[in-house]
């Protein structure tokens, strides 16, 4: 009998905990302060609502229908479109091999915290000394054996918290969504009472109302909010397989969605109060401070800890935080990709565990080189732009008119207390598919203009490569043959 969630809550709490990740902490306030802050903020609100938490009712839903994760879950739609389902599997396999490197990096802060081994100048320490940077992506660089132990060190706690399923999953969740969470408050609290923290907060919460009509931003908002709640990616398919066949999933999407919008605003009330305050220290613009990506978690912030009274222990404390928001993301990956593979071939869950942490373990070795970091920034780039965009468009496409949303509504709604109204039914068809089709179009229009890191070479062999290895995979996967137990149509 297929594992079910042992409570609601536990439920929730791991779909909260996969939503709510490294996305939350340095990329949503990068990506709002660049696009005027407060305007980011009600563009991010509006397209949540619109589009994000529909579509994460969408795949539980499609999850639940089918008790079988994606591929199985679109197999029941039509034989074909098995296929698709693996290329959704496929796009966030390649996420957990680099998501796995950032939390190695965040290992090895962690490690360094308790004597502040970052020094005075933590990007040295970062871009030299841990990563051995090299001079562009064609140069391999060193082997970085820190960044090497600290992903074996990601990986094993990963395969620890997914040993027997939903039943470790719904035991660690308690602890890997509470503990960070009381702990962003520690540095909200933290943050906002530094002094000069309001011209930061004041940067963050100001809306520039005339950015709304900026397209990009719109663009922005969209791949931000899915990569935030994890959908488009096959995950949320698979934890709602797990759901009991009376669950209420409009309500949970609900929830998980605030919750997960909720973090990333307090996130960035965090992180902008602590800007706001380095920007009075050196008496800079506040513009001249924040750096995006990797800059802000892990050279910006640290420089801010030390200054701190207790500094390794803010150190230590916020580098945890980092690992526990990140840790329950990459493992709701694994255990997409896993449940993918049992529901295919039967293989026991310890055993396909092994196997696929073991293989993105493997593939992420090329990454702990000096050239990791542009292998990484290809890797997210093409998976977010265009691996992202072609799964929702071929999922709203597939349920939206293939299999009729308003048939999929109706079963959404059967044990919900709230229904999704008539307006779901064009959110799914017609206004999610429109903008998502701009997004690709502008992305190819753009990556044919030229190469994403102008250089064609890498475009072709770490971009478009992997993107055309994932459509040939998700092939020959559709092709070996279907696990008896779950032939029924
Ligand atoms: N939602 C996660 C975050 O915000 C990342 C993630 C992406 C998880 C895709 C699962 C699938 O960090």
């Amino acid at each position: 009998m297929r594992d079910t969630w042992n409570t609601r809550t536990a439920f929730i709490l791991a779909s909260i905990g996969s939503a709510i990740g490294l996305g939350n902490i340095w990329r949503f306030p990068f990506v709002c302060y660049e696009n005027g802050g407060g305007a980011f903020l009600i563009a991010y609100a509006i397209v949540l609502f619109l589009v994000g938490i529909p579509l994460l009712m969408l795949e539980f839903g499609i999850g639940q229908r089918a008790h079988q994760a994606g591929p199985g879950a679109f197999r029941q739609f039509h034989l074909k479109f098995e296929w698709f389902g693996w290329i959704a599997t496929g796009v966030a396999f390649v996420i957990v091999i680099y998501y796995a490197i950032v939390m190695s990096w965040a290992v090895n802060y962690t490690y360094q915290s308790f004597t502040l081994g970052w020094g005075e100048n933590p990007k040295d320490y970062f871009y030299q000394t841990l990563l051995g940077l090299s001079s562009g992506i064609s140069e391999t660089g060193k082997f970085q054996w820190s960044v090497f132990w600290g992903l074996l060190v990601s990986w094993i706690c990963v395969i620890a918290c997914i040993w027997k399923g939903t039943k470790t999953v719904s035991k660690v969740i308690y602890f890997t969504v509470t503990v960070p969470w009381l702990l962003l408050v520690v540095f909200v609290i933290r943050g906002i009472t530094l002094p000069g923290a309001a011209k930061g907060l004041l940067f963050y919460l100001k809306p520039e109302m005339k950015m709304l009509l900026n397209f990009n931003l719109w663009l922005q908002a969209i791949s931000q909010v899915c990569f935030s709640l994890s959908v488009g990616f096959a995950v949320m398919v698979a934890y709602g397989s797990f759901l009991k066949k009376d669950a209420d999933i409009v309500q949970n999407a609900m929830i998980i969605g605030v919750a997960d919008a909720l973090t990333a605003f307090v996130g960035g009330l965090a992180v902008f109060g602590a800007l706001g305050h380095k920007a009075f220290v050196e008496g800079k613009a506040i513009t001249e401070i924040a750096k995006g990506g990797p800059g802000l978690a892990f050279v910006t912030y640290p420089e801010i800890i030390n200054n701190l009274p207790f500094a390794p222990l803010f150190g230590f404390l916020f580098f945890i935080m980092l690992l526990l928001l990140a840790i329950d993301s990459a493992f709701s990956i694994v255990e997409a990709v896993t449940t993918a593979i049992h529901d295919k071939t039967g293989w026991s869950h310890k055993q396909s565990n092994l196997i696929v942490a073991t293989i993105a373990f493997l593939l992420g070795i090329p990454l702990c080189f000096g050239s990791g970091l542009f292998i990484l920034d290809t890797y997210d780039h093409f998976m977010m732009h265009i691996g992202l965009p072609m799964v929702v468009l071929l999922e709203c496409i597939i349920v939206g008119y293939y299999f009729g949303a308003g048939k999929m509504r109706e079963y959404l709604n059967v044990h919900s207390i709230h229904k999704a109204n008539k307006w779901w039914d064009y959110r799914i068809k017609l206004i999610l598919p429109g903008a998502i089709l701009v997004m690709f179009i502008k992305e190819i229009a753009d990556r044919f203009k030229g190469a994403y890191s102008g250089y064609w070479g890498t475009d072709v062999l770490y971009g478009w490569r992997i993107i055309i290895l994932i459509i040939f995979i998700s092939f020959v996967m559709t092709k070996i043959s279907q696990n008896k137990e779950n032939t029924e149509l």
